[in-house]
């Protein structure tokens, strides 16, 4: 039967059937629900007895975009919980996308065969679209050069686990901040606690954009920065994601950027790092963290991060189903 759903108000407690589309969303009070629903969902991963949280639930993945991680980790959360997906990768290849059939048809197709929807797509405001017209809630996958809030929520909770807190900390984010939507919503996520600095060192033209800035309306400090000398030596992470090159019109421009990349290697660690910081990285890892940097114990990117990313996603479908 179809319900209906808001598409963007604030979520406070309350995730049933709410649409997860950006962390325009999100309050300190949602994270902290969404963060201690995680816990339990660990906790009782510990036991020995298959969860059945999401028997006879069917999610649908949906992914225009290639995709290992967000992919596979729903896929993962959702069938560690005793719950089914159905798959759709490449849909414009493999579904009747290519007949010419609708968006709000495929919706309403998707939404009778299954309880939720989880949409990747390469252009920003397409999966606000799809889920103004989904008789089930929608979660972001992570669209275009805009956000991918899933990220963040594990991104976020990964800093929480390590410090306790997600006000007053201080980190760099290396990279391309104007294409990278895990860099855009890790960023909206810290912006709603106070006293929070971000240090933001990109390659030019790669920079995170004003209006992005004027859109966080001065909720976090942002320092942006152009040299190595200038990384404060005490963050307390270092964030890091890849060259967005699927996102380039421009292949002269893009090379440019690449060539001016900062790469996190054991010779920056050694200048700039501190013995009580954690990396992190959304992945994939496409030069910008030397692979010797991998078994530094600080390094969080191949072991917690990726983890994390199948316990909150856990809790969020559990959360949004009324489950847990
Ligand atoms: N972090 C992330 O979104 O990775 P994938 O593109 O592999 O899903």
């Amino acid at each position: 039967m179809a319900i209906r759903l808001e598409v963007t108000p604030k979520i406070t407690t309350n995730f049933k059937s709410r649409h997860i589309l950006s962390l325009d969303q999100f309050t300190p009070v949602s994270l902290r629900k969404l963060f201690e629903t995680t816990d339990r969902i660990i906790k009782l991963l510990k036991r020995k007895s298959p969860l059945e949280i999401l028997k006879r639930s069917v999610i649908t993945l949906l992914f225009f975009e290639p995709s290992t991680r967000t992919f596979g980790s729903f896929s993962s959360a959702i069938k560690r919980l005793g719950g089914q997906t159905i798959d759709l990768l490449d849909p414009e290849k493999t579904t009747s996308f290519v007949k010419g059939e609708s968006l709000k048809d495929t919706m309403q197709v998707l939404g009778t065969y299954s309880d939720i929807i989880i949409i990747r797509h390469p252009e920003k405001g397409f999966v606000q679209k799809a889920a103004a017209v989904s008789p089930v809630p929608v979660i972001s996958g992570g669209e275009g050069a805009g956000e991918h809030p899933t990220q963040a929520l594990y991104d976020t909770f990964t800093l929480y686990q390590k410090f306790g807190k997600l006000s007053h900390l201080k980190g760099l984010v290396l990279g391309d901040a104007l294409y990278s939507r895990s860099i855009h919503s890790f960023i909206k996520a810290l912006s709603l606690f106070p006293k929070d600095v971000i240090y933001l060192f990109s390659p030019p033209g790669l920079e995170i954009s004003y209006d992005f800035e004027r859109k966080l309306h001065g909720k976090i400090k942002l320092v942006r920065i152009t040299r190595e000398n200038e990384i404060p030596e005490d963050c307390n992470f270092w964030y890091t994601n890849r060259i967005q090159k699927e996102r380039f019109k421009s292949r002269s421009v893009y090379e440019k950027a690449l060539k001016d990349f900062p790469v996190i290697t054991p010779e920056l660690l050694a200048k700039k790092g501190n013995r009580d910081m954690i990396i992190l990285d959304p992945l994939p890892r496409v030069g910008n963290i030397d692979i010797r940097v991998d078994s530094d114990p600080r390094s969080l990117y191949l072991t917690k991060q990726l983890e994390n990313g199948v316990y909150i996603r856990m809790a969020l479908v559990s959360l949004i189903l009324g489950k847990i």
